[in-house]
């Protein structure tokens, strides 16, 4: 797919190359000789003089640049507007999930129940199949697997990523289905395996941009989670600048900053995946 995709790209690389040199030279090669046999009948005419003609010239090649300039951004234009197409279809997709519970949690720990339940990704594999478990108030769990095993499938479950083919899953005995999506969301936190971090400051990156969380919360979330030193490392703080994709940050080093995002959200149960 990937071969595939940079054949694509270097064809239509070249293409465009091709295209705008050619009628980059095409186009002032026939302007050149326009202006020139113009500018000569004038001249013989006795009606402009050899400085004219090179004042005409020269400024006629004066328009080579911003002509390709707006050609560039025209390309430029048309990335925008297939970026533009592709947002609108992703606000499109409708989820799968239903999102017609009206139930609410109340805070502080909760209980978390499987019974008897099985998944498959919609195709023939199972992969998990009658889980029950029930996990008490402020209790935790480990669950140790081999690759592949189905544990991020267990946390998706939980996280109403997906609903189970078969089974229920309950959260202080309510159904997840019975609990409204956007507070069931507020009240999981998980680290996932992977961590996105984005380009801006570190504030941003915890934060999210909301504005009602201070510094002081964020100092407070990295003082309960004792990682004070690991802060200290950063030379300007929350105004450390983070590069796309978490760039200049070691894996646990991004892990550590998804784990005070996930304390300043304050959730009631928290998920923790391949977390090291
Ligand atoms: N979106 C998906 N669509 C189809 N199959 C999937 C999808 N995500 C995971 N699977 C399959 O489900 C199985 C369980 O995957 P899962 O990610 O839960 O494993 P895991 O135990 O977390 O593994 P790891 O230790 O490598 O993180 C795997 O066989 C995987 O190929
Ligand atoms: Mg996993």
């Amino acid at each position: 797919m990937y071969q595939e995709y940079l054949r694509a790209s270097r064809r239509a690389w070249v293409i465009s190359r091709l295209s705008t040199w050619s009628v980059r030279i095409i186009l002032f090669a026939i302007a050149n000789v326009v202006i020139l046999s113009l500018s000569l009948s004038f001249y013989y005419a006795g009606s402009i003089t050899i400085g004219t003609i090179y004042m005409v010239v020269y400024f006629t090649n004066m328009l080579v640049q911003p002509l390709q300039d707006i050609a560039n951004n025209l390309q430029e234009f048309q990335n925008f507007n297939a970026s533009i197409l592709r947002i609108n279809e992703l606000k499109q997709t409708q989820n799968v999930l239903t999102d017609k519970g009206s139930h609410y949690l109340s805070s502080g720990p909760k209980e978390v129940t499987f019974n008897h339940v099985s998944f498959s990704y919609g195709n023939d594999k199972t992969v998990l199949k009658d889980i029950n478990l029930r996990l008490g108030k402020g209790k935790t769990l480990g669950i140790l697997g081999r690759t592949g095993s189905g544990k991020s499938t267990i946390i998706r479950l939980l996280s109403r990523i997906y609903d189970p083919s078969v089974g229920t899953i309950t959260v202080d005995g309510i159904n997840l289905t019975d609990i409204s999506l956007t507070h069931l969301t507020e009240k999981i936190g998980v680290v996932t395996q992977e961590t996105y971090l984005y380009q801006g400051n570190i504030r941003d990156n915890l934060t999210f941009f909301n504005p009602s969380i201070t510094d002081e919360d964020i100092f407070t979330a990295i003082r309960s989670l004792g990682i004070e030193d690991f802060f200290s490392r950063f030379p300007r703080g929350l105004d450390t600048i983070i590069q796309p994709g978490g760039g200049g940050l070691s894996f646990g080093e991004a892990q550590l900053l998804a784990l005070i995002r996930l304390f300043l959200k304050q959730p009631d149960i928290i998920i923790l995946d391949e977390y090291s």
